[in-house]
């Protein structure tokens, strides 16, 4: 499963490209907005881009398909291999048709149920973004509804790319993991906490304790 970042802000994107093992990034508005608001968002995304050099999305403010469409054009002037995330809308599954004959990749976003799914990859998507955290939030229980998703592209040998999306705390990277995800987006303070082990750290001061103390005895 890979590891894309789900984040707008900078100094996280940095350290993420110096972790080595985050290969993505994904925006939403509601992320942009929670940086710097003031920020030109076509700065903002050029910035992140530079960054990581990997998968980015980007997705558009729209609510109709030619709109969404005349986004994703303005987008794609920006930096061509860009990934066009759209809502899970009837106008969103359009303009995923329409760019996807156009071999554009695109994120179907805000997918909750099976059927949405089936219907973000036969519309074309490159990637279909499944929303974790959102549906525990309601009492739906999340892992059993991305692994039947999962199960579905198994039997049915769909291509697109499920992106586990939503994701608030490790459990959810494991679980995503275990359904068959192809990717987990996650946040920058989960991807870190997903790193932490107390042993790992009592080990490592274990260590550099014994070492200290044979340097100072050969000293
Ligand atoms: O990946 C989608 C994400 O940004 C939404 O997360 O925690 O607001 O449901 P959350």
């Amino acid at each position: 499963m890979d590891i894309y970042v789900d984040t707008a802000n900078i100094g996280h994107i940095r350290h993420c490209a110096e972790l080595g093992f985050i290969s993505g990034v994904t925006t939403n508005p509601s992320l942009l907005a929670k940086e710097d608001p003031s920020v030109d968002v076509k700065q903002r995304i050029l910035e992140i881009y530079d960054l990581i050099g990997g998968h980015l999305s980007v997705e558009v403010n729209a609510l109709d398909t030619k709109g969404m469409l005349k986004e994703a054009d303005e987008i794609l002037s920006w930096f061509p291999d860009a990934t066009i995330k759209l809502p899970m809308l009837p106008a969103g599954l359009a303009a995923c048709n329409a760019l996807s004959k156009q071999e554009i990749p695109t994120n179907v976003t805000l997918v909750f149920s099976p059927t949405q799914a089936i219907a973000a990859n036969n519309a074309g998507a490159t990637y279909v973004s499944v929303f974790m955290g959102r549906l525990d939030d309601i009492a739906i229980p999340s892992s059993a509804v991305l692994e039947d998703i999962c199960d579905i592209w198994d039997i049915q040998g769909y291509e697109s790319q499920i992106i586990a999306a939503s994701v608030r705390h490790p459990i959810h990277m494991i679980e995503a993991a275990k359904a068959g995800a192809h990717i987990a987006t996650v946040p920058y303070n989960v991807i870190i906490q997903s790193l932490k082990h107390p042993l790992t750290d009592a080990g490592v001061a274990a260590f550099t304790a014994d070492y200290e103390k044979m340097k100072a005895a050969r000293s």
